[in-house]
């Protein structure tokens, strides 16, 4: 840090107009930036703001206004800022009920700031460090679908996520998850700054991600490795060991050496190892062929979720009821249960509707041969 650094005050205080809002407490602080708590002063509605403010290279001064701590910074500060709009504007254009909602992104005290949804909850990390015990691969699958939806949903639109980690997936009260944060201003930020392994998460970051000259692409497969990584931080409550060292010495225990299998099936541990192996091309290449290979449920189309997951009610079948009852399924309460057998089980209507229509074709192509076999009998025997 440079000599003439000038004094900083870090976050802004409560009661602090921006935009159209007031802050009203802080979320929290990190290297990169600070979230606040805000309420819109039209609507009275709580939400939350983040603010780009990477303390290594830029401070606060006593009029409120962000400023690189010296000249030499000043690029790397203007790369930054225009990396934080960028993902922030990215942000704004999907609506996914596991995508951090961004409703608008804006310049002022010469830094930048986005306002987002606010969600109260823990992230996925402190919910883990909490807990006792294992989840279960049902609770792993509650946790992670949506999550996996929101990813896929961001590739289908051509963006990688890049930062998935626990940190970065916020869990609330019923369960419900929402990723947050995309990776591309750290990305920048960390190309211009300093080295990426300050930069990347260790442990959730594949290979590709460390190495800056491009020889490497990333894709698909790069998220892939994160939600992999972010699968054994859950059931092994640590993180992969980080790829730099797995790519000196591969010393990371398989997940299926650590999973209790009375607790995962083997397909799940199979494809958690599959999903982080260091090479991408040994990796899966889509969300959709990582989800089956996890034995999860087919995708949704995003935009019907909330209608299907919310209006649609779906008798169990008797075997289903006797899942339920059973303390053997393996899962530790109902809601465990329930999405993913009601899931399958419109995907099994769905697979049953196909079957059925493809059937009724049949019976009227047979149909047709009769009567004209019938016709051809008719007329020879005339003659
Ligand atoms: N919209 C939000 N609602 C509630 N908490 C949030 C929200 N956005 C961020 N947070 C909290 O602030 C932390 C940091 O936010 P994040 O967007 O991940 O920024 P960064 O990782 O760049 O510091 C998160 O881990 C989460 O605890
Ligand atoms: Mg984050």
């Amino acid at each position: 840090m440079s000599q003439s650094a000038p004094t900083t005050i870090d976050a802004l205080p409560t009661g602090t107009a921006l935009s159209h809002y007031a802050i009203t407490g802080l979320i929290g602080q990190g290297g990169f930036g600070v979230v606040y708590l805000a309420r819109d002063t039209r609507t009275n509605r709580t939400l939350a703001i983040k603010e780009f403010l990477p303390t290594a290279i830029a401070g606060r001064i006593a009029d409120g206004r962000v400023v690189p701590l010296s000249t030499e910074m000043a690029n790397a500060y203007s790369y930054g800022l225009k990396g934080f709009l960028r993902e922030a504007n990215l942000l704004a254009e999907f609506a996914h009920p596991a995508l951090v909602a961004v409703h608008q992104a804006w310049e002022q005290n010469d830094t930048a700031y986005m306002a987002m949804q606010y969600y109260p909850g823990k992230t996925l990390r402190e919910v883990r460090v909490r807990m006792t015990a294992r989840p279960t691969e049902a609770q792993i699958q509650q946790w992670m679908s949506p999550v996996f939806d929101a990813v896929a949903e961001l590739h289908a639109h051509r963006v990688i996520h890049r930062d998935i980690s626990p940190d970065n997936i916020l869990v609330m009260a019923a369960g419900e998850t929402v990723l947050l944060d995309l990776g591309a201003a750290r990305q920048v930020l960390g190309g211009m700054t300093q080295a990426l392994t300050t930069i990347l998460k260790p442990g959730f970051a594949p290979i590709e991600q460390y190495v800056e000259d491009g020889s490497m692409e990333q894709g698909r497969w790069t998220d892939v490795y994160g939600l992999a990584a972010v699968i054994y931080f859950l059931v092994t409550g640590k993180p992969p060991t980080p790829a730099t060292s797995r790519i000196v010495r591969d010393s990371m225990p398989p997940l299926a050496t650590l999973a209790p299998q009375n607790m995962y099936s083997a397909a799940f541990s199979a494809a958690v190892a599959k999903a982080l192996s260091l090479r991408a091309i040994d990796r899966f290449k889509s969300m959709a062929e990582f989800r089956t290979a996890l034995g999860w449920v087919p995708q949704r189309k995003p935009q019907a979720a909330p209608t299907e997951r919310t209006s649609q009610a779906v008798a169990l079948s008797a075997d289903e009821v006797g899942a339920l009852l059973t303390p053997s399924s393996g899962a530790s309460d109902l809601s465990d249960v329930l999405p993913a057998s009601m899931a399958e089980r419109r995907g099994t209507e769905q697979e049953y509707k196909n079957a059925a229509s493809k059937s009724t074709g049949v019976k009227i192509v047979a149909a047709i041969g009769v009567a004209l076999i019938v016709i051809a009998v008719f007329i020879l025997f005339r003659r």
